[in-house]
Parts: structure tokens; sequence; C-alpha cells
């Protein structure tokens, strides 16, 4: 088998509430004073630790100057304010990949978002450009759900029962190099959220079963949205043996979704919605598509994060807004759209806790490192993975 075990760090369910709070003003403060959240930070030169914000603008600034011609600065649509600002271009992690391989000159892609997102830019791009993470721990709990041994396992298990051409893989953009490469290797395919019921049309062209990975509800909700019956869609749990699954339960099956979440996009629930429409009788209710099904259900706009802010910015003068998606987001689509009432379904500020380890002063490490000629934190994928991912994200690609 191809496939090589990934060696991103896990990130647990505990670190995801780390930034949480009540106050609904998430300000940047300097490194020292955000390291007293207990996530785990990557070390940092010290002098790094008590710059302040300002101090971190001006250099990061300078930096760009430096670089210019040479440096593209990719910012996840999550990503904080405070280094959304320095981005030369914005967008979600679909948008994003594709401007770094449209962007040959760009020696250095800087990217601000987590992990799986720098891997699948280091696919697409050149052999020329390198890609960079600001900060190595800024991982994706949803991605790391799914360990390679684990899918492969599963993969081995589930075509002992049914024929390998009968099934065909569908992994998340949300997912590492090596699930992407799984996937190209045995006549499978990347999704976004954007396109998930594009590809689902495919793999029913081609087979008569899809194997989901990581997120169960986006594989749920595009099931039913396809017309799947929750009969024909059965949960593969990977700490149980099979999949927790009979043989006959496997084999009857349409859809197999693993047993993965966003602890982001989870914490919301229908109940918010109720008491969001109690509050106002005309309210919108806007959601990205990795909610439990209930509460896609009660939602009145399902969709990728594009369409989340293209739908707002859309939306007419006086309209209300409750919108369920992480909160830098919906913080930055308020601020810009002062015209109408726009807010977060949960009311805890919650921003997505490893998105939200990219920290300017990180930003500023990686810059100055490249001024200097020294790479740090450059995101590499093996030749082979990096081969069949790049087969399964073409799939996708030629479809959209
Ligand atoms: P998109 O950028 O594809 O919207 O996904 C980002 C993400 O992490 C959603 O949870
Ligand atoms: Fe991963 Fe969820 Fe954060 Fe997106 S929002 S990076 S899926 S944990």
């Amino acid at each position: 088998m191809a496939v090589k075990k990934n060696t991103a760090m896990p990130i647990t369910e505990i670190e995801h509430s780390a930034f949480c709070s009540t106050s609904d003003q998430l300000k940047v403060k300097t490194l020292s004073e955000e390291f007293g959240v207990n996530v785990r930070w990557q070390k940092i030169p010290e002098k790094y630790l008590t710059m302040q914000p300002d101090e971190l603008d001006v250099r990061i600034s300078k930096c760009k100057e430096i670089l210019q011609g040479k440096v593209k600065i990719l910012g996840h649509h999550y990503q904080r304010d405070e280094v959304i600002k320095h981005a030369d271009f914005e967008g979600d992690s679909f948008k994003l990949s594709k401007e770094a391989s449209e962007s040959p000159d760009a020696e250095y892609i800087v990217f601000c978002g987590v992990h799986f997102m720098a891997e699948t830019a280091c696919i697409v791009c050149s052999d020329d450009q390198k890609v960079f993470l600001p900060n190595i721990n800024a991982g994706c709990s949803m991605a790391d759900m799914a360990p390679t041994d684990d899918v492969l396992d599963a993969w081995d298990d589930i075509v002992s029962l049914v024929s390998a051409s009968s099934v065909v893989p569908i992994t998340y953009m949300n997912s590492t190099a090596s699930i992407k490469a799984l996937c190209g290797e045995h006549g499978g395919i990347v999704c976004t959220s954007s396109n998930a019921k594009k590809v689902f049309e495919w793999a029913f062209s081609k087979g008569d079963k899809v194997f989901f990975i990581p997120d169960q509800h986006l594989g749920r909700n595009t099931a039913v949205n396809f017309g799947i019956s929750l009969e024909d869609i059965v949960v593969w749990n990977p700490f149980k043996p099979f999949g927790g699954l009979s043989s006959e339960q496997i084999k009857k099956s349409k859809v197999i979704v693993w047993q993965g979440h966003c602890a982001v996009h989870t914490r919301f629930s229908a109940q918010q919605i109720v008491q969001a429409r109690s509050r106002y009788k005309d309210i919108n209710i806007l959601v990205n598509p990795e909610f439990p099904l209930e509460v896609e259900e009660a939602a009145d706009y399902v969709g990728s994060t594009e369409y989340i802010i293209n739908t707002v910015n859309k939306a007419a003068k006086g309209t209300i807004w409750g919108v369920g998606t992480e909160i830098s987001l919906v913080n930055r689509l308020a601020r810009l759209n002062p015209d109408k009432t726009i807010f977060c379904l949960d009311p805890i500020v919650c921003p997505c806790s490893t998105m939200y380890r990219i920290h300017p002063a990180y930003l500023l490490w990686v810059l100055e490192g490249l001024c200097n000629g020294i790479e740090i934190n450059r995101i590499t994928v093996d030749d082979n993975i990096k081969r069949n991912a790049f087969v399964a994200l073409e799939r996708m690609l030629q479809i959209n």
C-alpha cells in the first residue's frame, strides 16, 4: 500500500473550547498573554512573545515589502482580523488552493489557515513553490479524527465484503493528504462543502456505494439531499471492530459515513435556531453544512463558507441574519454589513482554536525567516502521496 501515516499533531476536543468566551470581542493580545490559554502552542523565539500588536503590524508590512513579488500570503475566512488584514488573498479552502496554484510567480506561499489546507496547496502548486504554515500546531480536529491507518483498515474491511469497484471513497477537503491519496488510488475523489452533491452524483455513476470520510454530518446531509434514505446510511465507528457494523449492514448500506465531526460546527443546535426565531420574527437562518441533520433542517439556508459570505453580502438592507459558522467570519460579516443585523447563533464566542493559533507573531516569525533566507515551518508532502492525492483533486476539478 502506497499511502503513508501522517505526522501532524492530533488536536483534541478539549483544546477546541480553549478560546471560548462570553465577551463578543476577540482582541489580539501579545503572544505571551495568549500563551495563558491551554492549547499546544508552537515554540517561538522569545523576542516574538512580547511584541505589541502595532509593532507586529509594522514589521509584517516591512517583510512584505522586502519579499514583494516572491511571497503570497493566503488567509482563510476563519482567520482573525489581525491576520486577515495582512493577507494578499482571502478565501475558503478551495479558493485558496486554487489561488496558490494560479500564482506560479510566488516562490513562497504563506498559508494562514490549517495544516490540511497547506498540504492541499502543496499538492496543487508547482515543485518550484514552497508552502509555509505559520504555526505548525494549527491542525484540524476533524481531519485528525481520520488517521490514515484507521481509514486503511476500514477500507480493507469494507472491500473484504463488497467488491472494491462498487465502493467509491469520497473525502472532504478537510482531511490529510494521505486520505486524499487513498481516495485517488482507489477510484475516489475529493469534495468540498460547495460541490458535495455533484460529487455524490459522480460517485454513484461509478459505483453503488459511497464511503465518506471524515465528516459524518456533511456525508449524511449530502446523502439525504441526494435522495438517499436514513436507513441506507450507516456510521463507521473507528473504535470498534468492523466499524461496529454487521456484515449485513455494510453490504446493504448505500453510504458509509466516517464517525468524525467538526467541533466548531457541532456546537450549534436546533434550540438556538428556535430562540433566534422567537427573538426576531423575520430572521433568516443561514448555516454551514457540517451541522447535524436536525439543525440543517431547522435552517432556511445551508451552504459553504463562500455561499454564506455571498448570501449575506447580497442580502437586502435591513434584513436580519442568524448565522451558524465560525465566529471570526460572522463578526467580520457583521462589521462589513452595518446596514443588516447579523449575529452568531451560538451566544458563546468560540473561534476555531486551531485557526486561532495563527497569531500575527507567528506570521512575522515565518516572514522574517524568509527575509533572512531561513525556512520555518515548511510543509511538504511525500511524492507518492502527492501524486495520488492530485488524482482525487483533479477528478473533483473536472466535474466542477
Ligand atoms: P471551507 O474553507 O471549505 O469552507 O472549510 C473550512 C472549514 O474548516 C470548515 O469547517
Ligand atoms: Fe477543522 Fe472545524 Fe476548524 Fe474547520 S472549523 S479547521 S473543520 S476544526
